[in-house]
């Protein structure tokens, strides 16, 4: 969808559609700005026949249109060039954050796309209630309604949902139409990633293939003017790559180490930021099998490595002043006569050797070598994002990521961004009690931590050991947010792209 910012009065707004939010003043709709902005008591095209000169006012009160949140009204109107308006519900202003704002959108969006609108218009200004600035209301805007109408990527031949609307316009208060260039701008870099990220996690893992992540990383790297490498079976065995190559070796899909470089700043002082994501583009468990129940949702397990990719297309979009590093480990796991089987022992890239207890507990196992090499650069802060456990959803459920690691001033500032771009994380512990659990009996450590108790917590303290503890590092377990089978307003079911906003915000404030 096309995004412009636009001056023109609401009467003389070109479009087919102009969407004006409504806020709750006790249970009524306060509809006084609204009568006051369409110029005065307009007279309802309805309103021509029998019922005379019904006012807007009474008309909508009429439809039962309360503004609670995210209730919607069309309401034909003679006196704009539009012809119609779409009143969005956003409850009480004191309610109302950046999430209800991107929820109000999308709901707008899909109204807007019900019937059929090309060119619809939003009276931002009419959101000031809420008490934020032009940029984030812009910003925000973007996002629920691209978020919420976004293809999903289906495969199906024919075309069952209306198309979205073309063009978009965001009507501009006095003096705030720069803040709202600029806040559609960061948007659009938002949205970008997170779509991004959806979309590789979409798609089917027979299309999906490590080598086929490398060659659409490859792609985006292209078009974003960011630098990318592959390496391949070949590298992987000079790196001594064990955890990768071990977890690998089982599929007919050779696994990669893709990594992709944005460089935003040649200032000494810039912060060097490393993003690491687990890219397993199937997890079939391998020897240790999974049950089949839900095991198509494992297509999601590589939603890390798109996070990260989407929230570095975003990087780059808003060109921030930081250098960042994305690495990201793919392989399919797989049960086959040459797969890893629990007992083998694997040694490291970082040399440390690791006894396979289960080979479900793979995704450990390539971080592992990704975060060795994603540390050799000695970065300032590092971040791995992966679909870690099952433990981790038990423990928090589908709305929250686990956080876990070592430097309290990152997990502030994750915490920070997550509650802006509504990413939500949440702390979990990480102790010498936990690495203690993982070290082996026959090897340096083993990949399970012995039981089910604390399972988030024994795997981020594996992957612990072959980080430097000088280095700021944390873990985020999406393994709950990654993926919804259901769907919601703003996100279609499927993957959610969760953590490309949230780690491009989590950069932004970074760099300061
Ligand atoms: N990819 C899974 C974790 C997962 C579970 C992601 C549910 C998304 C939804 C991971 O590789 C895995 O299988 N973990 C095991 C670890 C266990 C063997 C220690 C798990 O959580 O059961
Ligand atoms: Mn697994
Ligand atoms: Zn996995």
């Amino acid at each position: 969808m096309q995004w412009t910012v636009a001056q023109t009065s609401l009467s003389d707004t070109k479009a087919d559609l102009i969407v004006y939010p409504v806020f709750q003043t006790g249970e009524e709709a306060d509809l006084g700005p609204l009568v006051k902005a369409a110029g005065g008591p307009p007279k309802s095209r309805r309103g021509k026949g029998a019922s005379g000169h019904a006012d807007l006012g009474s008309i909508i009160r009429g439809a039962g249109f309360n503004a609670a949140g995210g209730a919607t009204l069309p309401v034909p109107c003679s006196g704009v060039k539009a012809g119609w308006f779409l009143l969005v519900g956003m409850g009480k202003a004191a309610d109302v954050g950046l999430q209800e704002i991107r929820k109000v959108a999308a709901a707008a969006a899909k109204q807007a796309r019900t019937m059929q609108a090309v060119k619809v218009a939003v009276v931002t200004g009419a959101l000031a209630p809420a008490g934020f600035d032009a940029a984030a209301v812009a910003r925000s805007w973007h996002e629920g309604a691209e978020m919420a109408l976004s293809p999903t990527g289906e495969l199906k031949t024919s075309k069952e949902k209306p198309a979205p609307p073309r063009s978009w316009i965001l009507l501009a208060a006095a003096g705030e139409a720069s803040a709202l260039r600029a806040g559609l701008k960061e948007g659009q870099a938002l949205t970008a990633g997170c779509l991004f990220a959806r979309d590789l996690v979409n798609l089917p893992p027979n299309l999906l293939t490590p080598a086929a992540l490398a060659t659409r990383t490859r792609g985006m790297a292209r078009r974003e003017g960011l630098r990318c490498k592959v390496l391949g079976v070949p590298e992987l065995k000079k790196l001594k790559m064990g955890g990768l190559l071990g977890v690998g070796q089982g599929s007919v899909y050779p696994p990669r180490l893709i990594v992709v470089d944005y460089k935003g700043s040649r200032a000494a002082k810039a912060p060097t930021i490393a993003l690491v994501g687990k890219g397993v583009t199937f997890d079939s468990g391998g020897i240790s099998l999974k049950p089949s129940a839900a095991m198509d949702e494992m297509k999601s397990d590589m939603a890390g490595a798109a996070g990260v990719l989407g929230a570095v297309l975003a990087i780059a979009r808003m060109k921030l002043p930081v250098n960042v590093q994305v690495v990201v480990p793919t392989a399919e796991n797989m049960p086959d006569g040459n797969a890893i089987k629990p007992a083998d022992v694997l040694t490291m890239a970082s040399g440390k050797t690791v006894e396979v207890l289960n080979t479900d507990a793979e995704g450990r196992l390539i971080l592992a070598d990704a975060l060795w090499y994603a540390g050799r650069g000695k970065p300032d802060y590092l971040l791995d994002m992966a679909t870690l456990t099952g433990a981790c959803v038990v423990a928090l459920g589908k709305h929250f990521a686990g956080i876990m690691g070592n430097s309290a001033e990152l997990t502030d500032i994750l915490k920070q961004a997550g509650g802006e771009t509504f990413e939500r994380v949440w702390p979990l512990p990480l102790v010498d009690e936990h690495k203690e659990q993982m070290k082996g009996t026959w090897a340096d450590l083993q990949n399970i931590g012995g039981g089910r108790e604390g399972g988030a917590l024994t795997a981020a303290a594996f992957l612990a050991a072959f980080v430097d503890d000088k280095t700021a590092w944390t873990h985020l377990d999406i393994a709950g947010p990654a993926y919804s089978s259901k769907g919601d307003g703003i996100c279609p079911a499927g993957g959610t792209g969760f953590g490309a906003r949230l780690l491009a915000r989590t950069v932004q404030l970074l760099a300061g």
